[in-house]
């Protein structure tokens, strides 16, 4: 565990909420670009990959600006396979029997009860942590970006990473859901304007998709695996249903902070459960804000189920995005 923790900053230059960086909507606006799901914005192609401007000006300011630590730790994902069960999960294995240190101040000031898990562990791209809990000083971030979009630093620190990915099946349907009530917000009627389920998913088919072609991702962390095996750890959301214990043993190895023979995995997997996590009143009625969007935390607990996809696409359509 970490007695001793490195500052959590880690922009050598910050940003300012009111000015979101010019300089990088000047960058973004000489790119590529392609329709996104309709309601949303353009996509935008940058080293290969389809991006949100939303996601490409924190990622761009995260390139020029994050400075790594050795003893980081990258939770990475594509949006929507799993990335906060990951953080909870991490969040939880990591600040286990943290005790108010003797100047009666605590490492962790914020909990899974008080927070949604995305201010427990902040995105890196999401760079004003003004919406991140702050006073939280474990070593974990996180990151949707591809491999080679990381900020230079992470790869040369040598830092870990833990990467999950999903069935794209029901990647797609989970992220289809969640765009659709990210644009309706609180009026229902918006719903119609945005892309449906069969427009949508012939872009994701075609790679056109926040952070696509989905595939690439997964790929770039597992040849980057492949060259790094002792540093990039490699999850699927499914065989984390399947046997969480077993991985939550793993992931707590791979951290530095194996459990002892007395201590309980049971407690973190009953904790970080799928109805443990959305039955909390937080998750319930709580809201948290990125960039200047209202999300209700609620959105990110839906169903957490394999095979859902079967309830929403055609056999057809399941063989097409194979
Ligand atoms: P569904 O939409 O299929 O239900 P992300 O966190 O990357 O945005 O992924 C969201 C998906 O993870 C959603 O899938 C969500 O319900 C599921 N999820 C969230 N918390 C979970 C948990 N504790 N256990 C299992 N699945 C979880």
């Amino acid at each position: 565990k970490w007695s001793s923790p490195p500052p959590r900053n880690r922009f050598q230059h910050p940003v300012s909420r009111q000015n979101p960086c010019k300089k990088y909507v000047e960058e973004i606006s000489q790119l590529p670009k392609e329709k996104g799901w309709r309601g949303l914005q353009e996509l935008f192609l940058y080293k290969n990959f389809w991006f949100y401007p939303v996601f490409l000006k924190g990622a761009l300011h995260a390139r020029d600006h994050f400075q790594a630590q050795p003893t980081d730790i990258f939770l990475c994902s594509s949006m929507k396979t799993g990335t906060t069960w990951l953080k909870a999960l991490s969040f939880t294995i990591a600040t286990r029997g943290h005790r108010p240190s003797d100047d009666g101040s605590d490492m962790t000031t914020v909990s899974l009860r008080t927070a949604v898990p995305h201010d427990c562990i902040p995105f890196l791209e999401f760079n004003d942590y003004s919406t991140a809990v702050t006073g939280s000083e474990i070593p974990l971030f996180a990151s949707h970006l591809p491999y080679t979009c990381l900020p230079k630093s992470v790869i040369d620190s040598d830092c870990k990473i833990v990467y999950i990915c999903r069935d794209p099946k029901d990647t797609f349907v989970s992220m289809w859901f969640f765009l659709r009530k990210f644009v309706a917000g609180k009026n229902s009627t918006d719903v119609e304007s945005f892309a449906s389920i069969d427009e949508a998913f012939e872009l994701f088919c075609k790679g056109l998709s926040s952070h696509g072609p989905y595939w690439e991702h997964i790929l770039g962390y597992w040849e980057a695996r492949k060259r790094r095996p002792e540093k990039i750890l490699f999850l699927k959301y499914e065989d984390l249903v399947e046997d969480t214990q077993l991985w939550v043993k793993k992931l707590a190895e791979f951290f530095g902070c194996p459990f002892s023979a007395e201590e309980e995995r049971e407690g973190v997997v009953k904790e970080c459960s799928f109805e443990s996590l959305r039955d909390l009143e937080v998750n319930k009625s709580g809201k948290h804000e990125k960039r200047g969007r209202v999300i209700e935390n609620s959105a990110y607990f839906r169903k957490g189920v394999v095979g859902d996809w079967r309830n929403h696409l055609s056999d057809e359509m399941g063989k097409k995005i194979v």
